[in-house]
Order: C-alpha cells, then sequence, then structure tokens
C-alpha cells in the first residue's frame, strides 16, 4: 500500500509524486501515471510558449499539472543579445574561444533560446502572462518571487509553490503569499543553496505553519519518497529521473553520461547560469573548474558567453561535452526507460519500505 497525501486529494492526483520536467511529453506521462507534473518554461523561446500551453492544455484534458517560471531578481529591465555580447569582458571571451576551438565545437544551426535570448523582467513579463491565461492547476517558481504572480495566479484559482533553499526563502515566499513550499536541498539537479536535502527539509516543515511542504533534491526512489514523507513532507518533487524517461527524448550521448554517472560525478558550479547549479561533469564543465578558467559572470551575462557552446552540445549530441543539470539523484538512473515504468518503480519502493517498517513494527 502506498500512502496518499492531503495534497493528493487537493490536486487530484494518485500518487504524491511531483515531477519537474522541460518536456511536453513527460509532463503528460507523469500525469497519466497518476502524479503532478510540473513543466519548466524558463528554456522557451517567447513566441513557442502560446503552441507550448495549447498544447499542453489539449493532451493534458482534465489532468492537473503545473508551470513553472524561474524569475531571478537583478536581471536587466530588456536586453538585447547581440549588444551585451558586445559588453562582455575580452578575458571571457577569449577563455570560451579558446574552448570552441579545443573541442572543435560546431557553430548551432537552430535558434534556441540559448542562443537568442536573456533573462530580463520583460521576458519575464511575457512569460507571467502567458502562464496566468492557461488553465494550469499549479504555478511554481524558482530562484525569485513575483508578489503580483503569486496574488494573480491565486484570484485565478491557481494552487502556488516556490522551490525554498533555506528558512529565509521559505519565509519570505510565505510573506508573499505562497501555499505550498518544495524543500529543495543541496543535492538537487539545477539551482540550488548549500543546505541538503535530509537536513533542509525538517526546518522548512518547522515554519510552514502547516502548509503542505514537498521534498525535492537528491531522490531517485521510493523508499527515499516514503522516507520523506514519514518526515512530515506531503510529497517528492523529483527532475533528474525523468531525463532517463524515453519520453524526455534525451541525447543518446547525455543519456550515456547520466547512466555512467555516479552522485559524486555531479557538482555545483557556476559555469552553467552564473549561478550555483548542479550539472553532472563532461570536459566541458572540468575546463570551468582549471586554474586558468576565468570566474564566471553574473546571471544573464554567463548564458550570453557561452549558450551558443551549450546549445551545441545538445544539438549534436558531443560525447566530450555534452552536460545538464543533474542531481545526486542521478544513482538511481540505470538506463533508458518509459515515465509509466519510473512512476511504477517508486510506487513500488514506497510499498517495500512501509513494509520494512511494518515487519520492524511487528
Ligand atoms: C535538467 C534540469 C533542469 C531544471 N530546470 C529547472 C527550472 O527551470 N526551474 C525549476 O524550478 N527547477 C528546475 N530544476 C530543478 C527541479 O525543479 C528539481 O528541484 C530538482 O531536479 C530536484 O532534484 P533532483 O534533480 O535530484 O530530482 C531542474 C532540474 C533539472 C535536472
Amino acid at each position: 500500500m502506498a500512502p496518499r497525501t492531503p495534497i493528493c486529494e487537493r490536486l487530484g492526483i494518485r500518487h504524491p509524486i511531483f515531477g519537474f520536467s522541460h518536456s511536453v511529453d513527460v509532463a503528460v506521462a507523469i500525469a497519466e501515471a497518476g502524479g503532478f507534473p510540473v513543466l519548466g518554461l524558463a528554456r522557451e523561446l517567447p513566441h513557442e510558449i502560446p503552441h507550448i500551453l495549447d498544447e499542453v492544455q489539449r493532451r493534458m484534458g482534465d489532468m492537473p499539472y503545473g508551470i513553472d517560471l524561474m524569475l531571478p531578481s537583478r536581471v536587466p529591465q530588456a536586453a538585447s543579445i547581440d549588444e551585451l555580447r558586445g559588453s562582455l569582458p575580452g578575458g571571457h571571451v577569449d577563455f570560451v574561444q579558446g574552448l570552441r576551438e579545443r573541442f572543435g565545437v560546431q557553430a548551432p544551426t537552430k535558434p534556441s533560446f540559448f542562443t537568442t535570448q536573456v533573462r530580463s523582467e520583460a521576458l519575464f513579463n511575457e512569460q507571467i502572462e502567458a502562464v496566468l491565461s492557461s488553465n494550469c492547476r499549479g504555478v511554481a517558481t524558482a530562484i525569485g518571487l513575483r508578489a503580483d504572480l503569486i496574488e494573480r495566479a491565486k484570484a485565478r484559482g491557481k494552487v502556488t509553490f516556490s522551490l525554498v533553499g533555506s528558512v529565509r526563502h521559505a519565509r519570505k515566499a510565505m510573506d508573499m503569499g505562497v501555499e505550498v513550499l518544495v524543500a529543495q536541498g543541496y543535492d538537487a539537479g539545477g539551482h540550488t543553496g548549500p543546505v541538503g536535502t535530509l537536513s533542509l527539509l525538517p526546518q522548512i516543515i518547522d515554519v510552514a505553519e502547516g502548509r503542505p511542504v514537498l521534498a525535492a533534491g537528491g531522490i531517485g526512489t521510493g523508499e527515499q519518497v516514503l522516507g520523506t514523507i514519514a518526515m512530515g513532507a506531503q510529497g517528492a518533487w523529483l527532475g533528474t529521473l525523468w531525463m532517463a524517461a524515453r519520453e524526455n527524448h534525451t541525447p543518446s550521448a547525455l543519456l550515456r553520461r547520466l547512466v555512467d554517472s555516479a552522485s559524486e560525478d555531479t557538482l555545483i558550479t557556476r559555469a552553467h547560469s552564473g549561478k550555483p547549479c548542479r550539472v553532472v561533469r563532461s570536459e566541458w564543465i572540468d575546463a570551468w573548474q582549471q586554474d586558468d578558467a576565468p570566474t564566471p559572470l553574473d546571471m544573464p551575462l554567463q548564458q550570453v558567453l557561452t549558450g551558443d557552446v551549450f546549445a551545441s552540445m545538445h544539438e549534436h549530441d558531443d560525447p566530450r561535452l555534452i552536460y545538464e543539470a543533474a542531481g545526486q539523484s542521478v544513482f538511481a538512473i540505470r538506463g533508458e526507460t518509459t515515465v509509466a515504468e519510473q512512476m511504477a518503480g517508486l510506487v513500488s519502493g514506497m510499498e517495500r519500505a512501509w513494509s520494512r517498517l511494518e515487519r520492524l513494527m511487528a
């Protein structure tokens, strides 16, 4: 028997499993398998977002789902990538050009977020309007918060989630009226703070004043999901695991890297976005750890500097350079699978952990 928590009732889902993904196919499969999918839009081209939201709405039907935006503060009001390219420090430009030559990086041929966009207030406002006009059940935000978004989302009956990495973040989110706190620990793939999930979760539950808290970061098994529920979480929020699902269309060299990587093959670096972000190591990431590497630029400039290389390694599936945000949970990726198989594995892991406890109690 696997547990259902009050948030499962509130959202109308079968399992206390929340799946973050940038893939519509993964999100639909998570919903079909009884979890709550949260589709990330932070990497989409602005003109494509309305089409993506239309597609999601059509394919989800009545199934509940959430949308996630990354809204860091201290970004320009509006910016053009070409103008910002012209303002990059010469030493950084030369270092990256040296790496392009050393690795024979081919130019990307397809337009992408990373080669054409800059994170700015103007971009965020466009994303916010699109999300608010969609029929998503939940709105999640990471890295930053916007009080007006939370207020307007709640006024439209949407459930608001915020990823928090510290008690200070949690208090700020609660002051703005956020309803569900996602305690995202250091172990997580993506942008993360310095406290591990196991230490962070009880602290966030302690200050949450009864709000639902979800656990995120380093979770890849059902036993871990049940463990966080035993600690008081209402569910677990997973990101890395879904990259092993066929529905994610993960480039084959990246999938190989994820399968071959252990937790210690992930590290936190500012080389991806300018903010601390846990990624799986590759020769590109290693090059930024060397003594001759410059200190990464702040967000959004680091992505202006390196975005074409990130786009290229994904487009050309470069086995030496390709990397992605990935958590210590990468240990749970053992080969290509499907979302349905992953969900079944998570549920049976919860059941195994429950039976083990029953035997111990007997
Ligand atoms: C490839 C990837 C991209 C991510 N992008 C975002 C994002 O855009 N917004 C966000 O809120 N979280 C993002 N995250 C973090 C997830 O929401 C989640 O907190 C994290 O994956 C949990 O840890 P885990 O990776 O160990 O499961 C990303 C994670 C991964 C692996």
